[in-house]
């Protein structure tokens, strides 16, 4: 009856409490000066409901003089009170007060204040008692009379778990806070308006939405697969855990099945402590293996079974351990030659291309290639401090037309160049050295030559058919009228009838 009376008095002090937080209000008493000499982070505020008035006189002043903020009530009232006024982390509550049932008070409190803890006390301690007050969510449990030693233990056990809950709390409000930072940087970061980037954009989400299905992602070097990676990750619910981006190539084979999963202490010379490894440190988030093709052969069929059981086993042990972590991978290369070299298994890269992402290179999506330069170029004046600067519409012109063998890498290198290098507000052709890929055959000068006359000869004879109109002789030509402009200047060809 009086437990029912708590429960309705104490409701409507719950918002007062949580008004309290949200202004951060701190009442400060006589009893917290008292325990100044512990860091804020460690104290704990301890309230002790009991009505026997000896008792918690005595426990009170043994937790104030052990530097704990401490206050005592022997009615429910002035614990409500106490409530109301400050933060309790946790409290001693004996499990018969007068007429009250205290495992009636420890139900309410779970649900009121569900992140304090409660160590629970009676006199009349029987199995029956602890089994439900531990079932109702008490940390611990004392028998009276109990011995201060058994109090003490009690209370820093509690003390290490409410730290831990408080650090966890902070971590993860931290956590939340970079991957929020880190989602809004990669928001800023996927620039592109040709049909086929919007389209792995979209393949992107679409991949976001199944965060248990492993994802392959493939391009040339520098199309922005690891951008595209890290898209999938933040944009799905795996987003607040770590995104592991591991490039196995770069790992020596030696040491390559210890970073993956993890070893015990002692295992091999040099395994001074336990380790986790990739597929731990990954628990719910993404691990992203870049250069999948490069991975050793032997190392392939352990990656395989970690990643159809979810459970791995660290070097020199043999305790299973079960990990939740999504594959996305990436690679430069024609995985599918590599299988057929027998340098890749097949059952791999079919376990890790359920979803498939192609991202075209560059020269295939020249639309992009205007957004992306004006995106780099901002970025790198706004990070060297140089102000106003303008991209002349020529180095557009000039970039469409080249083939971009190291893609956005390349583009954003230029653009810094370019920044770091410039001479006036405006950027020119000259402030984009454009060089051929090594790849193509370099044309003779002599063929060179003939190759310029024949273009001199074609817009000579283009000028005169269409009687010097330059509009009907790039027509006829089949290029922009400006471009046939700019070639009449590159050749010096004069708009002269009588040339
Ligand atoms: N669509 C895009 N928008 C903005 N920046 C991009 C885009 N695509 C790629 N980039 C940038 O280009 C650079 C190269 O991208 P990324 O590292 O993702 O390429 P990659 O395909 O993984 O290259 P590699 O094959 O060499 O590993 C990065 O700095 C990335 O931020
Ligand atoms: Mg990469």
């Amino acid at each position: 009856m009086v437990g029912k009376l708590f429960v309705y008095v104490i409701m409507p002090i719950v918002p007062i409490v949580l008004n309290k937080l949200k202004s951060n209000r701190y009442v400060k008493s006589e009893n917290e000066d008292k325990a100044d000499v512990m860091t804020k982070q460690d104290k704990i505020k301890i309230l002790i409901l009991d009505d026997e008035k000896q008792f918690t006189e005595e426990l009170n002043e043994s937790f104030l003089n052990s530097g704990f903020l401490s206050f005592e009530a022997n009615t429910e009232i002035k614990a409500r009170e106490i409530l109301a006024d400050h933060d309790i982390d946790l409290m001693i509550l004996d499990v018969r007060l007068m007429g009250v049932n205290g495992l009636d008070i420890l139900k309410e409190i779970k649900v009121q204040f569900p992140i304090m803890e409660v160590i629970v006390v009676s006199a009349h301690g029987d199995m029956d008692t602890v089994i439900k007050a531990m079932r109702l969510g008490a940390f611990d449990y004392l028998r009276k009379p109990f011995r201060h030693i058994d109090m003490q233990i009690a209370i820093e056990r509690t003390q290490k778990y409410i730290q831990m809950q408080r650090k966890l709390k902070l971590l993860e409000e931290r956590n939340s806070l970079i991957s929020k930072t880190l989602e809004k940087k990669i928001e800023r970061q996927f620039i592109g308006v040709s049909s086929k980037i919007l389209k792995v954009f979209e393949q992107a989400l679409t991949a976001a939405n199944y965060p248990e299905s492993n994802v392959l992602i493939t391009g040339e070097s520098g199309t922005g697969k690891e951008n595209i990676a890290r898209i999938i990750h933040y944009s799905s619910t795996r987003k607040d855990y770590l995104f592991c981006a591991v490039n196995s190539s770069a790992i020596t084979e030696t040491l390559l099945e210890s970073e993956f999963f993890g070893h015990k202490k002692g295992s091999f010379t040099g395994a001074i402590t336990d380790k986790m490894g990739f597929f731990e440190v990954c628990h719910r988030g993404t691990l992203f293996l870049d250069e999948i093709a490069d991975m050793p052969f032997n190392l392939q069929a352990k990656i395989l079974r970690a990643t159809e059981e979810k459970v791995i086993t660290r070097v020199g042990d043999t305790k299973p351990i079960h990990t939740d972590f999504r594959i996305v991978s990436a690679t430069n290369h024609d995985i599918e030659e590599s299988v057929v070299e027998k340098k890749f298994r097949l059952d791999l890269l079919h376990r890790l291309n359920t979803l498939h992402i192609h991202i075209p290179p560059l020269r295939e999506r020249t639309d992009d290639i205007k957004p992306l330069l004006i995106h780099f170029v901002t970025d790198y004046s706004i990070r060297f401090n140089k102000p106003n600067i303008q991209i002349a519409d020529e180095v557009y012109d000039l970039m469409t037309t080249y083939s971009f063998p190291g893609n956005v890498r390349e583009l954003k290198n230029m653009a810094e160049r370019a920044i770091i290098l410039c001479k006036s507000n405006l950027l020119g052709v000259s402030d984009f050295p454009i060089k051929q890929p090594k790849a193509t055959k370099k044309v003779p000068q002599d063929e060179m030559a003939n190759l310029k006359l024949v273009e001199i000869n074609m817009i000579r004879n283009a000028l005169k058919i269409c009687n010097y109109n330059q509009t009907a002789a790039a027509e006829m030509l089949d290029v922009s009228r400006n471009s046939l402009i700019r070639k009449m200047e590159k050749y010096n060809i004069a708009l002269n009838k009588g040339e």
